[in-house]
């Protein structure tokens, strides 16, 4: 028995140590031919100088980032999004306690912080009221009451994957608020939950172009025929790249985006930097006009400001045609807006952050007495309480967010919406990826992001004194300038200038 013991444990060892002698000499073989390939190839200096081991950069450049995420980086560091602001997200979207102890890690020193001015006698909760709907476009055969002032901004089925649509359509749903298509056109998807949806028009006007690219309007009909839809919006820029088209990776391309597009399945899909037939204030107001006339129902558009100069022409030309014809809404971004996909320079670089351009656009309004019958609808960044607050203090009657509901959908800001690799499901057509989002509970999440984020809003209002969110103005908040005093936005801003 002993005997057979040992004769096991020495071919066991035996066995161990071919095996290990085997890995040993496959690594010596990849090792010599890695080495040698990389001292011959010419590409990368790196790798030619300190071969094999100079592959060990591109490995920790890669893997960096998720250390960082992780491990390194403090709560308020990160960008676009700190870890703070994702967490208060993810925790309101799972309806937990999202209270914090001990003290703020918000450095409230920093120049651009948002202040909110408590009164001394705040709100009782018997005096609160709840926010009552908004009309939008009154002039229109069909206006908008929106339910909402807070609502889910353009993203379109291409960029987001099917189950992200299907989740976003029925928490919006649930919520009570509106889904913005986005410039790829309307989906099933997107018609799923049985949401309010608001038609976006893009360069490329995907789901209502004639067979030249020109808006059609028998499409436009088609369109406005479907209850669910209640607004169109013609996206004239957004923040993240302003003055260039949509991009949709070709791998992202698949049949039913192309169905819905109308362009080849399997070609990247390029959206031309500007509306062909919009190249002045006059084309975009008479085609304004035009798709309100056709649809029947309330028209505006999108746009990231950079000059702010020509809206006094713009104003003025609207005041000539009669506040009927106005636009009956603008939707402002924020030059830090997100995307699927933008050149570095136009996305860091180009245009005003709404922090600048929101008030200038208030005040035009008022200036040209239109402050009432063009409703102003903002995003960028606004994921938190707070800046939802800030900016409905500033002068926003909405506010819209694509990357907060994308993490109340499970985004862990992994940065690879322009990939087709996105961790999360939410922006792929890979079906392994998609399998982790299930739509039915990422919309009850997506419902709580919002039942959460409105009710926190509620709180500051009435803190402030004020009675419900619509009901917050300028001298409700304040803001730090440089140097770490806050000055109150009614003076750092006045209205009616
Ligand atoms: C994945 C993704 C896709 C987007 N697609 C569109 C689009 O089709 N049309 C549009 O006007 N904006 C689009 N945007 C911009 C958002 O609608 C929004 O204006 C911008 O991200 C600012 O809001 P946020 O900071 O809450 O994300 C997209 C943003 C993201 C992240």
């Amino acid at each position: 028995m002993s005997d057979t013991v040992t004769i096991f444990a020495i071919n066991f060892i035996a066995t161990i140590g071919i095996l290990f002698l085997l890995v040993v000499v496959v690594l010596l073989i990849t090792g010599f031919i890695l080495y040698r390939n990389d001292k011959k190839q010419t590409a990368q200096t790196i790798r030619r100088n300190y071969p094999l081991i100079g592959r060990f950069r591109y490995l920790f450049e890669h893997m960096g980032e998720f250390f960082r995420q992780y491990f390194f980086a403090m709560d308020r560091e990160e960008l676009p999004f700190n870890r703070a602001q994702r967490s208060w997200v993810y925790r309101a979207s799972k309806n937990i306690d999202n209270t914090i102890a001990f003290g703020s890690t918000r450095d409230l020193r920093r120049p651009g912080t948002h202040y909110f001015l408590n009164c001394p006698f705040p709100t009782l909760s018997e005096d609160a009221a709840s926010s009552q709907p908004s009309r939008i476009g009154p002039y229109c055969e069909h206006p908008y009451d929106a339910p909402s002032f807070f609502n889910v901004s353009g993203m379109s089925y291409g960029a987001l994957s099917k189950p992200a649509v299907q989740a976003l359509s029925h928490g919006a749903s649930k919520a009570g608020c509106w889904m913005n298509t986005g410039e790829g056109g309307l989906s099933p998807f997107h018609l799923e939950g049985g949401c309010d949806l608001v038609y976006q028009i893009g360069t490329a006007k995907y789901g209502v172009r004639d067979a030249d690219g020109g808006l059609s309007d028998e499409k436009l009909k088609e369109k406005a025929a479907i209850t669910q839809v209640k607004m169109f919006e013609i996206k004239l820029s957004q923040g993240a790249k302003p003055g260039k088209g949509g991009i949709l990776p070709a791998e992202k391309v698949s049949k039913a985006i192309a169905d819905i597009r109308g362009i080849p399945e399997g070609q990247a899909s390029i959206s031309p930097n500007r509306h062909a037939d919009i190249a002045s204030i006059d084309d975009l107001l008479n085609t304004v006009e035009r798709i309100r006339r056709v649809t029947g129902k309330p028209c505006g558009f999108k746009l990231v400001l950079g000059t702010t100069e020509w809206l006094d022409e713009f104003f003025e030309a609207v005041n000539k045609r009669g506040i009927e014809n106005a636009p009956d809404f603008i939707t402002l971004d924020s030059s830090d807006g997100g995307t699927g996909a933008a050149p570095m320079p136009l996305m860091d670089s180009v245009g005003l952050p709404v922090r600048e351009s929101l008030p200038v656009l208030v005040n035009k309004l008022h200036q040209h007495e239109l402050r009432e019958r063009i409703r102003v609808i903002v995003s960028g960044k606004m994921i938190n309480p707070t800046d939802v607050a800030a900016a409905l203090c500033i002068g926003a009657d909405f506010v819209v967010s694509a990357r907060g509901f994308m993490f109340a959908l499970g985004c862990i800001q992994a940065l690879q919406c322009n990939k087709n690799t996105c961790p999360t499901g939410i922006t792929t057509h890979d079906p392994d990826l998609q399998r982790g989002l299930v739509p039915e509970s990422k919309a009850e999440r997506v419902a709580h992001f919002h039942h959460n984020l409105v009710h926190e809003v509620e709180i500051i209002a009435h803190s402030c004194g004020a009675s419900e969110p619509r009901q917050l103005k300028r001298h409700h908040a304040a803001i730090v300038m440089d140097g770490g005093n806050s000055v109150p936005l009614n003076i750092i801003y006045p209205e009616h200038q």
